[in-house]
């Protein structure tokens, strides 16, 4: 047992008043840690709620300027894009992924043309464009394979490149991915757009309410992601996949979900000297406000204290439905 220093050591001292613990507070929010993930459909003057999402739905591109200018306004460094692709553009391929006249493409270039300052962070996987709901292309046998979707996920990554796309975030967890898209990014001169990526994506079943925003996931089979996603037992491979993402050119890398994961964000960010993000995910955002409105929970609480967790387990910034809300909190 360790030696008690007691009672010339009261660690109650700086606890007593709020003015103490503001100055010993180790770790603390912005509004410059956030990314806003932001869901886009077709159409216009459209706001479509996400019912398993409270306050979260999808807008068509002007609503989604609206949103951006509250980004800028509250000090939201970057938003986070993702489209809902109607039903009958869907195929198994995922070819809409590559139409640079996609909606999503749409969207970066409305945005960026409106806000330029803005930062833009784009997920480069096939799911919202593929009808069986998976982020890469099946074979025969329903299996992922892997090096025929990395050649379109490059593609993609092009189209949203030059759609003004600042960060490009694969999400898909094919291997070899990230030196792919780095490669295209340096030859077709795109030496700056910068790449963050879902390193260790872990298998979740906390994704439930994102598939119902982006319209994906419910035809999912047999090991749903669980071939390509990783698989939440592990967290050594997880130094791995981060290890490759670096080794393959990533800028910065991503742990996802977020507060189950807090242990892989610290070991994470404990062996690298690499930003490393967090994704407070949709089910993680359903839950806290599930919780809320039943009055088990109080919301504001929850919401910054599950926020501030990931900047003590060292994150460099969080991706969250949140950010709005807290950025407007801290203002
Ligand atoms: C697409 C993608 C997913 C999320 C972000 N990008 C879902 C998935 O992998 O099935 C989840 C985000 C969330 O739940 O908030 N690959």
């Amino acid at each position: 047992m360790t030696e008690s220093h007691f009672p010339y050591q009261r660690l109650r001292r700086t606890r007593s008043t709020r003015f103490i613990r503001d100055m010993v507070a180790e770790n603390s929010l912005s509004p410059a840690d956030f990314i806003w993930p932001l869901f886009v459909c077709e159409g216009t003057n459209i706001y479509e709620p996400i019912a398993s999402m409270p306050g979260v739905g999808r807008h068509s591109i002007d609503k989604l300027i609206e949103q951006a200018k509250r980004a800028v306004q509250l000090g939201i460094p970057a938003i986070a894009l993702f489209p809902k692709t109607p039903e009958a553009l869907k195929t198994a391929n995922g070819t809409e992924a590559v139409n640079k006249g996609n909606l999503i493409c749409e969207a970066v270039r409305e945005v960026k043309g409106a806000f330029p300052e803005l930062g833009i962070v784009c997920d480069v996987a096939l799911d919202p464009y593929t009808d069986h709901g998976h982020d890469g292309l099946l074979d025969e046998t329903g299996h992922i394979v892997n090096d025929a979707t990395v050649e379109i996920l490059v593609e993609q990554a092009r189209t949203l490149a030059e759609a003004g796309c600042d960060i490009i975030a694969p999400s898909d967890m094919m291997d070899g991915r990230v030196g792919a898209i780095r490669d295209m990014l340096e030859a077709s001169n795109f030496p700056n757009v910068m790449i963050m990526s879902y390193a260790a994506k872990y298998a979740s079943a906390f994704y439930g309410p994102f598939r119902d925003a982006v319209g994906a996931g419910s035809k999912l089979g047999g090991d749903g992601k669980k071939t390509y996603q990783m698989d939440p037992a592990n967290s050594d491979e997880a130094l791995r996949e981060v290890a490759a993402d670096i080794s393959e050119g990533a800028d910065m890398v991503m742990v996802k979900p977020g507060m189950p994961y807090l242990d892989i964000i610290q070991r994470v960010t404990d062996s690298y000297n690499i930003p490393c993000f967090a994704y407070q995910v949709s089910g993680e955002y359903a839950m806290l406000n599930a919780a809320a409105e039943k009055g088990w929970l109080d919301r504001n609480a929850v919401m910054q204290e599950s926020l501030l967790a990931f900047k003590r387990a060292g994150a460099a910034g969080i991706l969250t439905y949140f950010a709005p809300e807290m950025a407007e909190k801290l203002a």
